[in-house]
């Protein structure tokens, strides 16, 4: 049973990350792309895809207030094996307070090569993206896409969050598959999930 104080503690958490969140929006609409954090039951649709029995690191990007991360972590991910980049100084901070352990890495998510430094070769499992494509032309979408699956071996998934009926990166514009996975309503606003593949040839 929950006790009052953990159900106020809980409360408090979830009314903080929400207020940090609303204070990213208010800095950087468009970066931030969403009125509020992620619900818990889509980040966990999220982090379903990790394959925690791979051994290999799981990169996220656009983590914001955590949410996300907080899922893939309880898929039995080690901290130490996650990568999570994270383009505003102010939710790195928060994200450093709240997971140590987590590589939080302050960068672009478009730039890759450059944001993860010495660690640009390493595979990874699988990708769980929270960045607003739809803030960007389709040209750079499918470049993202494809550099992500250039990071994990053929086969396995970058799963995508996005808020429009369509896939925000479309088929036939690359060497990937596109497949709808969720629609949650549990969401603000009600959020579609995707995921991409590079066929194992
Ligand atoms: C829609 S919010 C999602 C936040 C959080 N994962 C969640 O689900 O509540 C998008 C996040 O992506 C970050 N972001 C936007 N553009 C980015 C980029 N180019 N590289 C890395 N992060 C980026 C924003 O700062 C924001 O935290």
């Amino acid at each position: 049973m929950i006790r009052g104080s953990q159900l106020r503690k809980a409360l408090t958490q979830k009314f903080d990350e929400e207020l940090k969140f609303f204070k990213g929006w208010m800095d950087k609409p468009k970066a931030v792309g969403a009125i509020a954090p992620t619900s818990s039951i889509t980040s966990r649709r999220m982090a379903s895809i990790v394959d925690p029995s791979s051994g290999l690191p799981v990169l996220e990007t656009g983590p914001g207030t955590g949410v996300i991360t907080k899922a893939i972590l309880a898929r039995g991910i080690a901290p130490q094996n996650l990568y999570s980049i994270e383009y505003s100084p102010n939710f790195v901070r928060h994200l450093h307070r709240l997971y140590p352990e987590v590589n939080v890495i302050e960068g672009d998510a478009f730039n890759l090569t450059e944001t993860l430094g010495d660690k640009r070769d390493m595979v990874f499992d699988c990708v769980v993206s929270a960045v607003p494509l739809l803030n960007f032309p389709i040209k750079r979408r499918v470049a993202y896409l494809e550099d992500l699956l250039g990071r994990i071996p053929a086969g396995r998934p970058v799963m995508q969050i996005t808020y429009g009926p369509l896939s925000p990166i479309p088929a036939g514009k690359g060497d990937y598959t596109v497949k709808h996975f969720d629609f949650i309503m549990r969401n603000i606003p009600p959020a579609h999930l995707w995921i991409y593949r590079r066929p194992a040839h």
